[in-house]
């Protein structure tokens, strides 16, 4: 029999730009083709890097598991985030990093979420009285995913930081913005300007960066300074903590942790409640069945954090809503070890990416993988391991998991007794794989009062 040599990158690639032109153009579609066509382990050429799109669940667990040092964090888009982020736990590894997500984790307890859980709510009911209270007599359209940003990114602030300056906000929501165009130029791009260039982009970039400085350390120094009390948050645990020598954080460490947990802590959130708003209004089945419960369940009281546990088809919802539309698309790690997967080895220098998108679609795991389908959530069978991993997993899955899922749910439980939202009809809501993925121009709705 003839013996075929080990595959390495696939034949459709283009010279010298590889796959960069496809992959840029859709690389949701891009991804699904390559994993369809060229099975388990799909390789491509984007950029200069060469990718390995993996997607057996074996595989995804040795990529977000990677304990043993052949993988790292250190990939063409973690680098560009550093840029903003700097060391923070998002984008450290190591010694550094477990320190750091050891003080960070006790924010995110239990007991302390059941205590954000009012500050969460109180920014919801805020929301609908002042933000939304004419849009809807009037009948106004508006940007539920714009909407939702802003609502995230106060929530963040608030209940991490003790910070409630809508000024803050605003250059906040602009800063992250550029620090996102910024990064998704450096990914596949073999053209990409460099850093000292001024164009649009880089410009754009360098103001956001002074902006995350301006009103972080502003922050940070306030609370050494004493002058503002900062109870149990986030950042009087970063000012207090000590090492094992007993040294404290630098303003520059604190700086880092501070502006990753923003970053990372809100647009995930509003693409998630974007998306799920979107495929709501699209399924009037749905919807009633989760205000039967809402009726049900709650009888009018306030959502928080133990009541919501009561509300097994809304998480439903929001299962297959993070199964659908996850807003972290896309993973990768370094390969720093020659390592195998399946018949291909991905050798020093190569990047292997995982992607829910990839994942929670494949056909031998999920039955109806495109439909929207919060039932198949309910019938107390648990997807198999590394099929479903909106937040990752492993030593690096997401630490703001539960904050993000409570957020949610309050939002969704406050909002779908009281209104309902019609999505403005015209043109279709595409999604738009950027650092996260976010819906193409927004998600545009009229919203009315229930009842
Ligand atoms: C629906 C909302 C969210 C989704 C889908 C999500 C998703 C993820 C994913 C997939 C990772 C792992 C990335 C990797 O392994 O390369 C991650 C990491 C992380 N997330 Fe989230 N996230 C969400 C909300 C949040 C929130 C609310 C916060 C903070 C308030 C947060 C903070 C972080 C941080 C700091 C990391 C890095 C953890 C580490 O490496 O130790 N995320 N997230």
């Amino acid at each position: 029999m003839p013996r075929t040599p080990p595959r390495r990158y696939s034949p459709y690639g283009l010279p010298l730009v590889g796959h960069t032109l496809a992959f840029r153009r859709d690389p949701l579609n891009f991804m699904l083709r390559m994993t369809r066509e060229l099975g388990d382990v799909a390789p491509a050429q984007i950029g200069p890097a060469k990718l390995l799109f993996l997607s057996r669940p074996e595989h995804v667990r040795r990529v977000l598991m990677h304990k043993d040092g052949n993988l790292s964090k250190r990939t063409p888009v973690y680098r560009a985030l550093a840029r903003f982020l700097g060391r923070g736990i998002l984008t450290s590894e190591g010694d550094f990093w477990l320190r750091h997500r050891r003080i960070i984790q006790p924010m995110f307890s239990k007991q302390r979420l059941a205590r954000f859980a009012s500050v969460m709510t109180r920014a919801i009911e805020d929301m609908l009285a002042r933000r939304w209270r004419d849009a809807i007599a009037r009948g106004d359209a508006f940007d539920i995913a714009d909407e939702m940003t802003k609502l995230t990114l106060r929530i963040v602030v608030e209940t991490l930081l003790g910070s409630s300056s809508t000024q803050d906000m605003e250059d906040l929501d602009q800063a992250t913005e550029s620090a996102q165009r910024y990064v998704q130029t450096r990914i596949g791009n073999v053209l990409v300007a460099p850093r000292w260039l001024p164009t649009a982009i880089n410009r754009a970039a360098t103001r956001g960066d002074a902006t995350l400085d301006r009103i972080a350390y502003a922050l940070i120094d306030d609370r050494l300074s004493g002058q503002v009390e900062g109870g149990d948050d986030l950042l009087s645990a970063l000012v207090s903590a000590r090492d094992d020598e007993g040294r404290p954080m630098s303003r520059q460490q604190i700086r880092d942790e501070v502006v990753t947990l923003l970053v990372a802590g809100h647009e995930t959130t509003a693409n998630a409640l974007a998306w799920a708003f979107m495929l709501l209004s699209r399924a009037p089945d749905v919807i009633a069945r989760a205000r039967e419960e809402l009726a049900r369940e709650l009888a009018g009281a306030t959502p928080d954090a133990a009541n919501i546990r009561r509300l097994a088809y809304l998480r439903a919802v929001v299962s297959e809503s993070l199964r659908l539309y996850p807003p972290v698309w896309v993973t990768g790690r370094l390969v720093l070890e020659p390592t195998r997967f399946g018949d291909v080895t991905a050798r020093v220098g190569d990047v292997v990416l995982v992607s829910p998108w990839i994942s929670h679609r494949r056909a031998d795991f999920w039955t109806n993988p495109e439909g929207f389908d919060p039932a198949r959530w309910m019938t107390g069978e648990r997807p198999a391991p590394y099929t479903y991993f909106p937040f990752g997993g492993g030593p690096h899955k997401c630490i703001g998991d539960a904050f993000g899922l409570l957020e949610i749910m309050l939002v969704l439980a406050t909002l779908l007794p009281r209104v309902q939202l019609d999505l403005v009809p015209g043109e279709p809501i595409i999604p738009d794989p950027m650092i996260t993925l976010k819906p193409r121009g927004g998600v545009w709705v009229r919203a009315r009062a229930v009842g």
